[in-house]
């Protein structure tokens, strides 16, 4: 049992949630970096694990390890019955009708160039468009960009506002019969900003585009519900939401999913392969051409099972008095500018400070054992929208606590003394 249990709520059945006990659970926040305890803000890049995914990790190793679908023994079944109880766990998480709906990727990188390079390549022609948003990551724009040199279209940019969000009226007014996708994020790696993403699902589809969302951010911070949300494709990484790296998924639509023809060949993925033809096994495996990160399922599968232990309206509660403790306590540094203040924000502080680069306040503050992210977090076009070579992140998650924010915040004002 997770040292993070202390109480339990009897109504939700839930676990209370306590950042100061959960931090336990989180093996590596207890060390020190140059000298000093180690203040990790640094979760918008990738999140740290908990030990229970830690030992499900060790467990399949040392027990279980074998590869899936094929082997005709103990170590064989047990592998694949926990892999695709793995699939089934999080497909009933994110209210998939099937589990077949989801396809393991290594991440929302690669669940995003599938789309572009199977539905894209299939379904995209000469004058269609694509549109993303200026705020999305770096993934979210090249895949389009290759599929739509390949086929003829192109990629269109909807413009946000000053305060980071994205300009609805600007899209509304993008929308035509040429634009047949639309791909953009849950919530803003470099600014926090969390889109409207039910209202551009329905306006999209109201047009009759795809829609895309991309999820490395959201799952983080809230419950997602594909079919509530009604999107047709949700792309998400398990490194971010506590899991391993190199694990992610691709949620889909089933009717759209089966429609697209197969991204990568190899095994697993064909049905009978002979010289005079090859055809194609089901979903998700149609999707799935090699060995799989077998661990890495297993390990994502530990990672949802550790946060249905709590209720998440706790852990987004605890993150946005983390972020407004943040807000309060920049308000006093002379010249730090907050970048993006979205009316809806995820636990996100992006900032700059006048007169100094972002990549030296960074060095100065992992000096004092503060770990934050600096440059254009991958959000080159946003940066050039703000004219910004980048900006200091501090990303918050379940485990951080309002001493963290303290901890920044001194080093932050040691850094702007020698700076200055
Ligand atoms: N996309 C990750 C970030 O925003 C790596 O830091």
């Amino acid at each position: 049992m997770s040292a993070a249990v202390t109480e339990t709520n009897t109504q939700t059945n839930k676990r209370e949630f306590n950042a100061d006990v959960i931090r336990k659970d989180f093996p590596i926040l207890n060390q020190e970096v140059n000298g000093h305890a180690l203040v990790y803000l640094d979760n918008a890049a990738t999140t740290q694990k908990p030990q229970a995914v830690i030992d499900a990790l060790v467990h399949y190793y040392s027990f279980d390890n074998s590869n899936v679908h094929r082997g005709a023994h103990a170590l064989a079944d047990r592998a694949t019955t926990a892999f695709e109880g793995a699939r089934a766990s999080i497909a009933k998480a994110l209210n998939s009708p099937s589990a077949k709906q989801l396809i393991w990727t290594r991440g929302t990188t690669e669940s995003i160039n599938l789309v572009a390079q199977s539905w894209g390549r299939a379904n995209l022609s000469e004058g269609d468009e694509v549109l993303v948003s200026t705020l999305e990551h770096h993934s979210n724009i090249v895949p389009w960009q290759l599929v739509a040199e390949s086929r003829g279209a192109s990629v269109k940019a909807i413009p946000v506002s000053e305060k980071g969000e994205i300009d609805l009226e600007a899209f509304k007014t993008m929308l035509s019969d040429k634009v047949k996708f639309v791909s953009v994020a849950h919530v803003s790696n470099a600014l926090g900003t969390v889109n409207p993403i039910e209202q551009i699902i329905q306006l999209a589809h109201d047009a009759g585009a795809k829609v895309l969302i991309d999820g490395a951010q959201g799952l983080a911070h809230f419950d997602v519900d594909v079919q509530k949300l009604g999107c047709d494709f949700y792309a998400f990484s398990g490194h971010k939401v506590f899991g391993p790296t190199g694990i992610g998924g691709l949620w889909g639509k089933e009717s759209i999913l089966n429609a697209m023809p197969p991204w990568q060949g190899g095994g697993e993925m064909i049905e009978r392969v002979s010289f005079a033809g090859t055809s194609f096994n089901t979903l998700p495996y149609k999707f799935e051409a090699g060995t799989p990160d077998i661990a890495g399922a297993i390990g994502l599968a530990a990672a949802f099972d550790y946060l249905e232990q709590f209720d998440r309206q706790s852990m987004l509660k605890h993150e946005q008095e983390l972020l407004d403790y943040c807000v309060e306590k920049s308000a006093v540094i002379e010249g730090l500018k907050r970048v993006g203040q979205a009316d809806c924000c995820a636990s996100v502080f992006s900032f700059v400070v006048d007169g100094t680069h972002p990549a030296d306040i960074g060095t100065l503050l992992d000096q004092q054992g503060v770990a934050v992210r600096t440059g254009h977090h991958c959000v080159q076009p946003l940066m050039q929208e703000f004219a910004l070579p980048g900006t200091v992140r501090a990303s918050f998650s379940i485990y951080n606590t309002k001493a963290d924010v303290d901890a920044l915040f001194i080093a932050l004002e040691k850094v702007l003394q020698f700076l200055r």
